[in-house]
């Protein structure tokens, strides 16, 4: 399934050609999410994955958060990519509600032998980030928010205690399908609502440097000044 919108399926096809090949842990984190039905829509796309992977590496990222971990493909990712650089001092925290599907997320992080450089706090990550902001509050580098969609204002706020002057936040899915083009939508639904007015803050908003990207679904990029 693509979830890059307005890419063509042979499009889709030859951006994943013209990256490098997943992990084989990525890859059966992949195949296995998919197995799982309808669900598998919330999984990044590998080309965001590599996305990731190069944020991680212009960040030099050593501690990240992640908000949403699903059955782990992101978190690995970008994982990976920190330890490329930190080795075994790379750091993610990654924030989930699911035990089910952060269960899954522990056997790809444990093939991919990184099982103890990814903590996981299961619970609402509202409650979950004030105790972060407590113990981390301007120590990291990068954070990728990919939870609930009405949440995201709240995570935004935390993660600009979060992160570093020069660390990078990056919010998920904000073209939700194109529905944040549809005043009817924005009007009705309380997601897509939610969507357009972080865009809206962001974009107006001066404590950081900021572009809404069309990958995948969207990804929308700041960086706190
Ligand atoms: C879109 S999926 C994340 C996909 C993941 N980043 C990946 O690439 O596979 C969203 C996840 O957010 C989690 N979630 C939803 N509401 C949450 C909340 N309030 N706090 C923490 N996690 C939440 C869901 O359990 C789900 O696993």
């Amino acid at each position: 399934m693509s979830r890059s919108i307005g890419l063509s399926p042979d499009l889709v096809s030859y951006v994943r050609s013209a990256n490098r090949s997943e992990h084989q842990a990525l890859a059966r984190c992949r195949v296995e999410t998919d197995a799982m039905g309808d669900v598998a829509r919330m999984q990044i796309s590998p080309e965001q994955g590599a996305f990731l992977q190069l944020c991680a590496r212009l960040v030099s990222a050593r501690l990240a958060v992640e908000i949403g971990v699903f059955t782990g493909y992101s978190a690995l990712a970008t994982l990976l990519a920190m330890r490329a650089i930190h080795g075994d001092d790379a750091r993610l925290i990654g924030c989930d509600v699911s035990e089910d599907y952060t269960g899954r997320a522990r056997t790809y992080w444990a093939e991919a032998g990184v099982s103890d450089q990814i903590d996981l706090c299961l619970g609402d990550a509202r409650e979950t980030l004030g105790r972060l902001v407590k113990a981390y509050a301007g120590k990291v580098d990068m954070i990728f928010i990919d939870a609930d969609k009405t949440g995201y204002d709240a995570y935004y706020e935390a993660a600009l205690k979060l992160v570093r002057p020069g660390g990078l936040i990056l919010f998920d899915n904000v073209l939700w399908g194109g529905d944040v083009a549809r005043p009817d939508r924005i009007a009705t639904d309380a997601d897509t609502a939610a969507l357009a007015a972080l865009a809206a803050k962001v974009r107006d908003d001066d404590r950081v440097d900021m572009a809404f990207t069309t990958i995948g679904d969207g990804i929308l990029m700041a960086v706190r000044r």
